[in-house]
C-alpha cells in the first residue's frame, strides 16, 4: 500500500447538521499514515451539531452557515472550499439538499453515507420504514451524490441482518456501527480517481 504523508493527502472537507458519529470516525481514520485524505474544513447548518466540539477537539477549521438565505449559504461555502483547497467532500448527516449548482461546482467529489441498502429507502425515517415493512434485511450505502436525492452512482454498501426483536433505535445502532467501517473502505475505493 502507497504510504502518504500529510501534505499529498487529499483535502476533504465533512458535512454534518447532528451528532458526527462518521465525522469523529472519519477524522481517526484520516489521522492513520495511509489514509488517502485529510480533514481539512468541517461545514455544519446547525451551531448545536455536537460533531463541531469534536472537530475542535482535532483543531480543524469549523465553519457554521446559516441556511435561512441557501443561495448565500451555499456561495459562502464554496468560497471557504476554495480557500481551504477541498478537492473531497463526505456528506455525514448533512441534513440539507445541495442544489444542482453546487453540485456541478463539485462534481464526482462529493459523497454521502445513507442508512439504507439503496435503492431502497431513500430519504429519512429509514429505519422506522424498513421495520415497519418487516424486511429482513438492512443497511448502508456509500455514494456519489448527484442531482437526484439518494440517487447517485453507489460505491459500496453493507448488508446488516435485522432480527425479531429490532426497533428503529437499535437498528439505528447496529447499522451505525456499519456505516464506520464502510465510509474509510468506500473512500479508499474511490481515492485513487480523484
Ligand atoms: C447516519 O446514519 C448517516 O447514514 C445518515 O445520518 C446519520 C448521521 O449520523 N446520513 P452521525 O451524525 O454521523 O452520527
Amino acid at each position: 500500500m502507497v504510504k502518504l504523508s500529510g501534505r499529498n493527502k487529499i483535502p476533504t472537507s465533512v458535512f454534518i447538521s447532528g451528532t458526527g458519529t462518521n465525522l469523529k470516525n472519519l477524522i481517526k481514520f484520516s489521522l492513520l499514515r495511509n489514509s488517502p485524505i485529510s480533514i481539512n474544513f468541517v461545514v455544519s447548518n446547525n451551531i448545536n451539531a455536537k460533531g463541531l466540539i469534536f472537530a475542535k477537539k482535532y483543531k480543524i477549521n469549523t465553519k457554521v452557515f446559516d441556511y435561512k438565505n441557501k443561495f448565500r449559504a451555499e456561495s459562502l461555502i464554496l468560497k471557504y472550499l476554495k480557500k481551504n483547497k477541498i478537492k473531497l467532500i463526505c456528506l455525514a448527516g448533512f441534513m440539507k439538499i445541495l442544489s444542482k449548482t453546487f453540485i456541478k461546482k463539485f462534481k464526482g467529489k462529493i459523497i454521502n453515507i445513507h442508512p439504507s441498502l439503496l435503492p431502497k429507502y431513500k430519504g429519512l425515517n429509514t429505519h422506522y420504514r424498513v421495520i415497519k415493512n418487516k424486511e429482513k434485511f438492512s443497511g448502508c450505502t456509500v455514494h456519489f451524490v448527484n442531482s437526484s436525492l439518494d440517487a447517485g452512482k453507489i460505491i459500496l454498501q453493507k448488508k446488516v441482518k435485522i432480527s425479531k426483536k429490532d426497533n428503529p433505535i437499535s437498528l439505528a445502532k447496529k447499522i451505525l456501527k456499519q456505516e464506520h467501517v464502510l465510509y474509510p473502505k468506500a473512500i479508499f475505493k474511490i481515492s485513487s480517481n480523484l
